[in-house]
């Protein structure tokens, strides 16, 4: 049987126009979905737009236009944006669509039947932009601690969800789990949340109606939050398609901002619980970016647009950056003059240079036909450059399983650097015997096949070209993954042709 992996996004709220941050976390549910596909899952990939709650109706009265015309104009540009950074998810969820209501009323009456939804009365503060209740003590001078903004003040009938009974079982699932919460850091921060007690939750509205109804109550919507977890469900035939569900769900990885971590790995958890679902295997939250080191808002006018970025640099180029640059779990700082160092020395100098004095070479020396090794001329450069090539598939394999994107760029990196050396150590243009020449020759294309393979996660496109200039074919769909990571003789007689530059300079 196909092993499956299902991975996430969190779906875009519709009041914003897509930009880095956004594009960060689906880029990185692309990596991980990429490599799993390389590895031979079946990969089922999500992302989508949350479409519901006051936020978005505010925002669509103050532009004069109804919830779903704003809605409508903004998945547009999300429809737009992926395909531009070569996102390859396999669905696209948007929780206005009749398959997501049909899985929110179920999870909802089957809680309720659990009898774990009561109805009861509501005062509190509540912060609009960041959906989110607060207790008096979480306010920070009066204010919201998260977004610093004006808080209201709420006192309405509401159905509650019993969080209060489900901490003692979270507490339980994470300890049992060890990696269900990545990184550690921030299974430390739930586990320490959680301890401190939980409050029943608020999860139905009756100030505003741009929501899914309650069942049977229907001057109540259904809390946002509430709402759009369920998405997750949604999209692997929830309710009603049971095959399909169990194929996929739970799902492997959500992958979200850290400050959506609380609703991911308490409040979703406990939802599933409560209508017996099983409870996701890991939730990896990653940081911000700032940038030039502020942060990035609407009113200071810094914010990114990826596809300004993409087209002006390239989309291989931005998602290298956005994960060569920062460890993924900590917070960066975005900045065009980093964008551009990154692409200059990494990719243009380091391994675009490799592949174009490879390339150059096997066509000069050997009419452009990789030749063979010859084991005699095996010496001690080729064995520590064998060596290291053959440790890196299952410290590749081990980095990805914790996301660990920064650790396999490296690894990728300190092989593409070694390679560099041991063309500047060889200097193959003095080489006077042949069988030596060609075992460097060799080498040098099987070590760009590897490598090939690495990068592809991350740069599908480079990975493309490059496999092209060494006259493989150009995609590693339905590639068998050992096949194409093995090193020596493997390359023999292919055609290699020189390329435009893997990686152009940039000013
Ligand atoms: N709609 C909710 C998610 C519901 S999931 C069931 C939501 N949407 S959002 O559009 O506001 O944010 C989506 C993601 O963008 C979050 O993971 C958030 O962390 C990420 N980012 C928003 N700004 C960011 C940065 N400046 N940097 C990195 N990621 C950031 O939350």
């Amino acid at each position: 049987m196909t092993k499956t992996f299902y991975v996430t996004t969190p779906i875009y709220y519709v009041n914003d126009v897509p930009h880095i941050g956004h594009a960060y976390t689906t880029v990185a549910a692309d990596v991980i979905a990429r490599y799993k596909r390389l590895r031979g899952f079946d990969v089922h990939f999500l992302t989508g737009t949350d479409e519901h709650g006051m936020k978005v109706e505010k925002s669509a009265a103050e532009a004069m236009i109804s919830p779903i015309e704003l809605a409508n104009s903004v998945v547009e540009r999300y429809k737009k944006l992926w395909p531009l950074l070569n996102i390859s998810n396999t669905d696209f969820i948007r929780t206005t669509e009749g398959r997501h209501k049909t899985a929110v009323d179920r999870i909802w009456s089957d809680v309720k039947k659990k009898g774990d939804i009561y109805l009861g009365h509501y005062e509190d503060w509540y912060c609009t932009p960041c959906e989110t209740f607060l207790t008096e003590l979480q306010l920070v001078d009066g204010k919201c601690p998260e977004c610093l903004r004006e808080v209201e003040k709420l006192t309405e009938e509401s159905y509650f969800f019993k969080l209060s009974e489900f901490g003692d079982s979270l507490i339980e699932y994470i300890e049992k789990n060890p990696g269900f919460i990545e990184p550690a850091s921030r299974e430390r921060e739930i586990t320490n949340f959680i301890k401190t007690g939980l409050r029943d939750l608020s999860v139905s509205r009756t100030t505003f109606s741009w929501g899914i109804p309650v069942p049977d109550d229907p001057k109540h919507v259904i809390y946002v939050w509430f709402d759009a977890l369920t998405n997750y469900l949604a999209s692997v035939g929830y309710p009603n398609d049971d095959l399909k569900f169990k194929k996929y769900w739970p799902a492997d990885l959500h992958i979200i901002g850290k400050d959506i971590l609380r609703f991911h790995t308490v409040y979703w958890p406990a939802f599933l619980e409560s209508a017996e679902l099983p409870k996701p295997k890991k939730v990896f939250a990653h940081g911000w970016w700032t940038v030039d080191g502020a942060k990035m808002s609407k009113s200071t006018g810094n914010v990114v647009d990826p596809v300004a970025i993409a087209e002006e640099y390239g989309t291989d180029q931005f998602r290298f950056f956005l994960f060569r640059e920062v460890p993924f779990g900590a917070d960066g700082d975005f900045s065009i003059e980093a964008l551009k160092s990154r692409i200059n020395s990494e990719l243009a100098n380091d391994l675009g240079n490799l592949l174009s004095r490879s390339v150059s070479m096997i066509i000069k020396y050997r009419d452009g036909v990789v030749p063979d090794y010859v084991e005699a001329s095996i010496g001690e450069l080729e064995n520590e450059l064998l060596n290291s090539f053959s440790a890196l598939s299952s410290s590749i394999d081990k980095l990805f399983a914790h996301l660990n994107y920064y650790d396999v760029l490296n690894e990728i990196w300190l092989r593409v650097r070694e390679m560099n050396a041991y063309v500047g150590n060889c200097e193959p243009w003095k080489e006077t015997d042949d069988d030596k020449l060609s075992t460097v020759l060799h080498l040098l294309a099987a070590g760009l096949k590897v490598l090939s393979v690495y990068i592809n996660p991350f740069m599908p496109t480079a990975s493309e070209k490059l496999r092209v200039q060494l006259g493989l074919s150009p995609s590693l769909e339905g590639k068998d993954f050992d096949d194409e990571i093995s090193f020596l003789g493997t390359v023999n007689g292919l055609k290699v042709t020189k390329g435009d530059p893997l990686f152009p300079k940039v000013d």
